[in-house]
C-alpha cells in the first residue's frame, strides 16, 4: 500500500512571520494524520519554518533549486546549500517555472539528479496544457516529459522521487480535473514507470494530483486507485483549509 503524500506549495506567498503563525495554527491540526505532510515555502521562511515544525510530522520543502552546487549563477540557491539547512524536499520542473523561467526537461532533468545527490527528495511536476489536452495528446505529453525527466535516474533512486501531475489548465483557476481523468493520466505515468523500471517500482511510486484541490474534492480525489495525495497550491496558504484537506478521510 503506497502512503499518501500532500504538500502545500505556497507559491510567492507568506512572509516569515506568517509562516510560523500558519504553521502554529496547523501542526495542532494534522498532528494525528497517517498522511506525510509537506509544506514547500519561500526561500526566505524555510530557516524559520524548518525550526518551528521540529517535534511535528511536517516536512519542509523548497520550490526549485539550481542543478550546480556552488559557482557564478547569481540568485541561484542549489541542493547543496538546501540540504544544508536541513531541507528534505524539493519543487523541480513545477509548469509556473517551466512557462516564466524557461525551465526545459533538461534543467528538470539537470534539477532532479542534483536534489538525489543532495540527499534531496524531488517533487517533480508535469501536466499538459488546455490546447493539449483538446487535441488529445495529454498522454503523449506527460509520458514524454516523464521520460526525460527521468532520464539516467536509477531504479533505485525511484523511491525518493514524487511525480505530481498537474494540468496547467487546472492550477489556480478553481477547475480540477475529473477523478476520473486524473486517475486515468496518473495511471499512465505509472505504466510509463512499469516500462521502463519494472511493475515493482512502479507500483511504488507516490504520483499525486494538483490543480485547484481544495477540501470539498479531496476525498474524491486522494480515494482513487492511482491518486497518492496533491500538491496544494492556494488552499494550503490557510491552516483550516488545509488542515481539512490533510484530514480528508
Ligand atoms: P492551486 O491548488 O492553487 O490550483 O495550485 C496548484 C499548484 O500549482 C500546486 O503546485
Amino acid at each position: 500500500m503506497r502512503k499518501k503524500v500532500i504538500a502545500g506549495n505556497w507559491k510567492m506567498n507568506m512572509l516569515p512571520n506568517e509562516a510560523i503563525d500558519f504553521i502554529d495554527q496547523f501542526a495542532p491540526l494534522v498532528k494525528n494524520t497517517e498522511n506525510e505532510v509537506i509544506l514547500c515555502v519561500p526561500y526566505t521562511d524555510l530557516f524559520y519554518a524548518l525550526l518551528h515544525v521540529q517535534g511535528t510530522n511536517i516536512k519542509i520543502g523548497a520550490q526549485n533549486m539550481h542543478w550546480e552546487e556552488s559557482g557564478a549563477y547569481t540568485g541561484e540557491v542549489s541542493g547543496k546549500m538546501l540540504k544544508s539547512i536541513g531541507v528534505e524536499y524539493v519543487i523541480i520542473g513545477h509548469s509556473e517555472r517551466r512557462q516564466y523561467f524557461a525551465e526545459t526537461d533538461e534543467t528538470v532533468n539537470k534539477k532532479i539528479k542534483s536534489a538525489l545527490s543532495n540527499g534531496l527528495k524531488p517533487i517533480v511536476c508535469v501536466g499538459e496544457t488546455l490546447e493539449q489536452r483538446e487535441q488529445g495528446i495529454t498522454k503523449n505529453i506527460i509520458t514524454d516529459q516523464v521520460e526525460k525527466a527521468l532520464e539516467e535516474i536509477s531504479a533505485e533512486s525511484l523511491k525518493d522521487i514524487i511525480i505530481a501531475y498537474e494540468p496547467i489548465w487546472a492550477i489556480g483557476t478553481g477547475k480540477t480535473a475529473t477523478k476520473e481523468d486524473a486517475n486515468e493520466t496518473i495511471k499512465q505515468i505509472r505504466e510509463k514507470i512499469a516500462e521502463k523500471y519494472g511493475q515493482n517500482v512502479a507500483d511504488g511510486v507516490i504520483i499525486q494530483y494538483g490543480g485547484s484541490v481544495k477540501s470539498s474534492n479531496a476525498k474524491e480525489l486522494f480515494e482513487m486507485s492511482d491518486i497518492d495525495g496533491g500538491l496544494v497550491g492556494g488552499a494550503s496558504l490557510k491552516p483550516d483549509e488545509f488542515s481539512k484537506i490533510v484530514n480528508y478521510k
